[in-house]
Order: C-alpha cells, then structure tokens, then sequence
C-alpha cells in the first residue's frame, strides 16, 4: 500500500503522524459506494440508503469494538480529532463550567487540544491551567497531582502519545488521579488510535477522540467516545437535520445519544471508508502493529543518535514510534527539504504545537514518524539521507 516511488522517484513515507497512507481497500471501498451504491442516510427507505444506513451504523459498533466502549451509542461521528475536542469543550463547559472552575491542560499539548479549551475557558469565566513537561519528556505528575488537589479541576484534556515527544502518557493513572478529585478526562488518541490498542473502559476515560485519516481512513471523520450519563446531559452545538425529534416554530425537541450531536446529512462517503480502514487494521491486529512499530523504533533511534550533532526531542521510556529532532547549526525546513530531494517525506516546522517549540526556545523542529507498513529498508535508506544532508548542511 505504501509507494515506492513518487514522480519516477524514491518515496520513503515518515509523516504518518500527520496522515497515514491509504490501502487500496479504503480507495476501492469509497469509490465503489459513489460508483454503486451512493445514497443517503436515515432519511429514505430505498435500497441503496438502507445499504448506506446500515453501513453507516455498522462503522459506529466497529468504532465502539476497536475502543471497546460498552455500547456504540457512546460514539459519535466528527469531522475528526480537532472538531471531536472542540464538540466537548464547548458542550460540557455550557453542561458543567463555573466561572471558578479549572480546566487543566498539558505543555505537551498540539494546538487542537490547547485552543478549544482556551475559547471555552473564556466564554465560561474559567480559568485555563497547564501541567509541565520534564526534562524526559514526561509528564509532571507532581505537578499535575498538585493542580488536581485543589478540587477545581473540573476537566483534564491530555494526549495519549504526543506528536512532538513521543511520550506515551500513563492515562490510566491520570483518569483514577483526576477522578478521586471530581474532574473529567478527555484523552487524545489522534497519535495513539492508530499504533496501540485502546480500551477506553480499561483506561477509565470520560471522552476519548481519535481522526480516521491518521489510521488510513478518508480525511474528514473521525469520532468521539464519550460516557453515555455525560453526553445526555450535554447540550447539541449544532442544529438542524437528524438531530432533532419534533420541530415547531414553538419548540424544537431534540434527539437521543449520538444523534443529538450529528447534524445534518453526514460525511456517509467517509464513514464508509472509515469502516474499511478499521477492519484493514483490526485485521493485522492492534498488537501485532504496536510490536512492529516499536520494532521499527528500536531500529530507528540508535541510528539516528550516532548522528553527529543530532538532537533527539524527548526521550520518555514509554513511548510511540516517531522520532522529532534537531541538527545543531542547521534549519529543519533545510532538512526536510533535501530529505524530500532525496525521496524522503518527513514533516518540519512547529508541528501544531508551539507551546512545546518554545519549552526548548525553538520556532521549528523535524519529525520522523513511523507506520506498520514501513520497514527497515525504508529507516536505513532515511539514515542513509540523513547522514549525507546534515554533512552538507553543517
Ligand atoms: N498534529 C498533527 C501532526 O503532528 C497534524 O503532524
């Protein structure tokens, strides 16, 4: 699934943690529903929209078995990570923030899990609090133990795995911590859904997001899993079709958990493909994926270390599989360039996540993120680029 080559030249794919490549499973699966089977959803009784209604509520129970949630009412469609996180922030700070109310955040964070939070915080009187990073790149769970003990942490958003560090945060333990204090928890899994297996009753989360696109699903969709006694007492942002139950100009009823949230015709096309994209996964398997990647990595970062004068960012011992670095003397954006000239795609620049640049008094850094579908060939051809663009560039 993964090209060799782009244009006549070498492709070697290191961004999958900005989106993942797509097998032709999900190419053919969208095109043949356009193609075959196009209709629409909830709203007709014709053959091809009972087909797509039911591939449609098919996807939510995969969703819910590839997170495990106890029922697929607790997923809801979104457009993918960035509009999941803003649906909670702003519909349970109108449910649940008190103008003295905290919302607890992490340096670690990416813009998408910073923002939303920062706009609700504001409309609601709140006040928007932020757990450091160490030095490892782990979480301050001091600091974080501290904020939670002041009872006012009414929700905690914090990522799986980030996508600067690599750390694998200890969610876990982050949901009985903020728990025992009364606060709710919102786990981004945009970089962990994809690489490691995710039980969502296990961990102990409230709501948990994650985008279809970086797990070799379409762009635009993704979910959002939230506890079914919270998202009932949660407000619909948007309104419109599918989310109503009765509608006069008096009055407008609305419907039940997960409709409630999803206005409008949907993205049908993309949850099909969505639904594709899952099954290809859970077919490898979650386990099997997390062993090769952390394979891959093991491979990856000794080599990347001997490089002289490369720095690796954050080196917690728990951790997913990219590698974010700097090269003394030498801008990321010149990296990444010549990498590219060479075949090899790498993300540069802030990496949606400022806050961390600046923890490290940087405006850019490079990243090397790995998939199941790369191999070793790919990470010695890389190291291989590497070691010739930084001996230019030096
Ligand atoms: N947050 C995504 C990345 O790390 C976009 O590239």
């Amino acid at each position: 699934m993964l090209r060799q080559t782009v244009n006549g030249r070498p492709f070697i794919y290191l961004d999958s943690a900005a989106t993942a490549q797509k097998p032709e499973i999900v190419i053919d699966t969208i095109a043949s529903f356009y193609r075959e089977h196009y209709g629409t959803v909830h709203r007709a009784i014709y053959t091809t929209a009972a087909y797509a209604t039911e591939i449609y509520q098919l996807t939510r129970s995969k969703i819910a078995k590839f997170l495990n949630a106890s029922h697929e009412n607790e997923i809801i469609y979104t457009r993918g990570t960035t509009s999941a996180i803003n649906l909670v922030a702003h519909s349970f700070g109108k449910a649940f923030m008190k103008p003295q109310d905290v919302v607890l955040i992490t340096e670690m964070e990416h813009h998408s899990n910073i923002v939303p939070w920062q706009i609700m915080a504001e409309e609601r009187g709140a006040t928007l609090k932020v757990v450091p990073f160490l030095e490892s790149g782990e979480l301050d769970m001091q600091a974080l133990k501290k904020e939670l003990a002041t009872g006012r942490v009414k929700i905690l958003a914090v990522t799986h795995i980030s996508n600067v560090l690599g750390t694998l945060n200890p969610v876990k333990e982050i949901c009985a911590l903020a728990h025992a204090s009364g606060a709710k928890v919102l786990i981004d899994g945009a970089q962990s859904a994809p690489h490691i297996p995710v039980d969502v009753q296990d961990i102990g989360a409230d709501f948990f997001v994650f985008s279809g696109h970086k797990l070799v699903g379409p762009t635009g969709v993704g979910a959002l899993y939230g506890k079914k006694e919270l998202l009932d007492q949660m407000p619909p942002l948007e309104g419109g079709g599918d989310m109503i139950e009765t509608v006069t100009f008096e009055k407008t009823t609305y419907n039940t958990v997960p409709l409630k949230f999803e206005a409008g015709t949907p993205m049908i096309a993309e949850v099909i493909g969505l639904h594709a994209a899952l099954d290809f996964m859970l077919n490898i398997g979650m386990e099997k994926i997390e062993r090769w990647e952390q394979e891959l990595f093991d491979y990856l970062l000794p080599r990347m270390q001997e490089i002289p004068g490369l720095q690796v960012v954050g080196l917690a011992k728990a951790r997913g599989a990219l590698v974010t670095f700097m090269v003394d003397g030498v801008h990321p954006l010149d990296i990444a360039t010549m990498l590219d000239l060479k075949g090899v795609a790498v993300r540069s620049g802030h990496l949606c996540a400022q806050p961390v640049m600046r923890h490290f008094h940087v405006t850019a850094m490079a990243r090397a993120s790995l998939a199941f579908y790369n191999n070793k060939q790919d990470i010695d051809s890389f190291i291989d680029a590497l070691r010739d663009v930084v001996a230019k560039l030096k």
